[in-house]
């Protein structure tokens, strides 16, 4: 789909999209159209009782006097619209023209915005581009083809539309980064194992990325113990990505931001039940978002150096398998006695933190993880679950969550939790029995982190087969590319940053 943004002149396009504010009539060139109709665009919108509601739609097909198939008309709600409320209209536009008729859609950015008309034009397009996005490449029957065909084309009218243009170069990279998510997520396990993923984000190097592959080999050189044990009953072979985009100050202390990358978790030896273990394919959807993250940085060119780490490993049950009752060596030297194989990501999470800030020495770590089931019982897929051992990183993430709507709800660590980690024979164990599941996976990691600044989150309910929205439908969401992007840009990027 290719996007544009021009300034007001002879409307071109097949599908017109007007916005409205809540009790507002039609603007200068809705009212001009309106007009070109003989008004068949107010009758319709006295007609259909339309008040222009936030996320509601006013769809005219066919009017007369104008040479379009459809005129469609937003709700921008009451009050001073805000950027993200603006992309979720842009989904929601996106997500009513359906598949086959909308070839070339223009919008009309005019209206009264809670931001700048540029910044309006570029969000609207961003939530367009987002809901427009589709996962079929294995359909092979044309008819069953997410997008058929798909829209050709977005225009953005605005008479910002030079500023439009420029701000939406940063909303694009985001965009682009949380769809590379939602591919990897979406891609089966059986193509995208440990190895073939790795090779997938090299391709970030076109950006600029530094990528380094660590193998098995160069992961038993380092003692990872515990990442290791998790891939070893798989034929694929684990590897440890490391991306690195510095395009901040030179010698200025890294961000690092760490993921798990399970490409599929069957539970190993304490094998999962059938049922709906096919969506363990999604448990990688936190390294997802770190390369997504990394995309979006990269290509936005921001100013700020980050670390992005991912362990990748299949969990399967095998002869070569670990098992329950084992004892494992982590990088840190702790050591962890297996109680349950299927805590598998919390391991592989040990060796990664670890290295992490063993190598990168970063002002703060995040890592991202679909670590448990308990989390979709405390929070279910509305918020993800956020662990942290420093309040400003904290409370920077839950006002990032609520500004992009990818929320955090932030969970207690005590003593008293990581105490249900000890274990008879070794450092720790790898569960901590049935109470707060969520909390003590928390805990477990924060055993391997040290004076850094840290925070955890449990996307298990986000990351993947989460709620809809008008922006996002498929399985995987790309969760978490848009609030680290906005914790990032606002706090640690450039002059933010000093
Ligand atoms: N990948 C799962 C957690 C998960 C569950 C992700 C549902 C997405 C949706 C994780 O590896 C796991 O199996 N966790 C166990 C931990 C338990 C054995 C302590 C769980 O949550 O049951
Ligand atoms: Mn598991
Ligand atoms: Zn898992």
């Amino acid at each position: 789909m290719k996007i544009k943004f021009s300034k007001p002149g002879k409307v071109s396009g097949n599908v017109i999209v007007l916005t409205v504010n809540e009790g507002a009539g039609l603007g200068d060139i809705g009212g001009s159209l309106d007009a070109d109709s003989g008004n068949a665009l107010s009758r319709a919108i006295k007609a259909s009782q339309f008040e222009g509601k936030r996320e509601t739609l006013c769809d005219i097909l066919a009017p007369g006097g104008l040479d379009v198939d459809r005129v469609l008309i937003a709700g921008l709600g009451k009050g001073d619209i805000s950027a993200r409320e603006l992309e979720r209209v842009g989904g929601v536009v996106r997500g009513a023209l359906g598949n086959g008729k909308a070839k070339d859609v223009t919008v009309i950015v005019e209206g009264k915005y809670g931001v700048s008309e540029a910044d309006a034009a570029a969000a609207i397009a961003s939530g367009f581009m987002l809901r427009n996005y589709s996962f079929d490449k294995y359909k092979t029957k044309k008819d069953q083809k997410d997008a058929k065909p798909p829209v050709k084309s977005l225009t953005l009218v605005t008479s910002a539309a030079s500023g439009a243009k420029e701000a939406f170069n940063a909303w694009k990279a985001v965009a682009e980064g949380v769809m590379l998510a939602r591919d990897l997520v979406n891609e089966p396990p059986n193509v995208l194992y440990p190895a073939a993923y790795a090779k997938r984000v090299e391709e970030l190097t076109e950006l600029g990325v530094k990528v380094e592959i660590l193998d098995e080999k160069a992961m038993n050189a380092l003692g990872m113990g515990a990442l290791l044990a998790v891939g070893q009953g798989s034929t694929r072979e684990s590897q440890l990505v490391v991306m690195q985009w510095n395009g901040g100050r030179k010698g200025d202390a890294p961000v690092a931001i760490v993921g798990k990358g399970v490409i599929f978790d069957t539970g190993g030896i304490s094998i999962k039940p059938g049922a709906g273990m096919h969506e363990m394919k999604g448990d990688m959807a936190g390294s997802a978002c770190v390369v997504g993250l990394m995309h979006a940085l990269a290509a936005r060119k921001a100013k700020v150096n980050v670390v992005g780490v991912i362990g990748l490993v299949e969990n399967m049950p095998d002869g070569s398998a670990y098992r329950p009752g084992d004892i494992l060596t982590s990088m840190s030297g702790q050591t962890i006695e297996i109680q349950n194989t299927d805590a598998e990501g919390r391991l592989v999470l040990a060796d990664a933190l670890w290295y992490t800030q063993d190598r990168f020495k970063p002002k703060f770590m995040i890592d991202l993880a679909t670590l448990t089931g308990a989390i979709l019982i405390a929070l279910g897929k509305d918020h993800a679950g956020l662990f942290s051992n420093n309040d400003d990183l904290a409370n920077r993430l839950a006002l990032a969550g609520n500004e992009t709507g990818e929320k955090v709800w932030r969970m207690p660590l005590a003593a008293e939790y990581d105490k249900l980690l000890d274990s008879d024979f070794a450092d720790m164990r790898n569960i901590g029995g049935r109470d707060a599941g969520a909390i003590t996976a928390a805990q477990f990691l924060q055993r391997f982190v040290n004076n850094v600044p840290w925070a955890h989150l449990d996307i298990a309910g986000t990351g993947m087969a989460s709620n809809k929205s008008p922006i996002s439908q498929h399985f995987g969401s790309g969760w978490g590319v848009r609030l680290l992007n906005k914790l990032i840009a606002d706090h640690y990027e450039g002059a933010a940053a000093e």
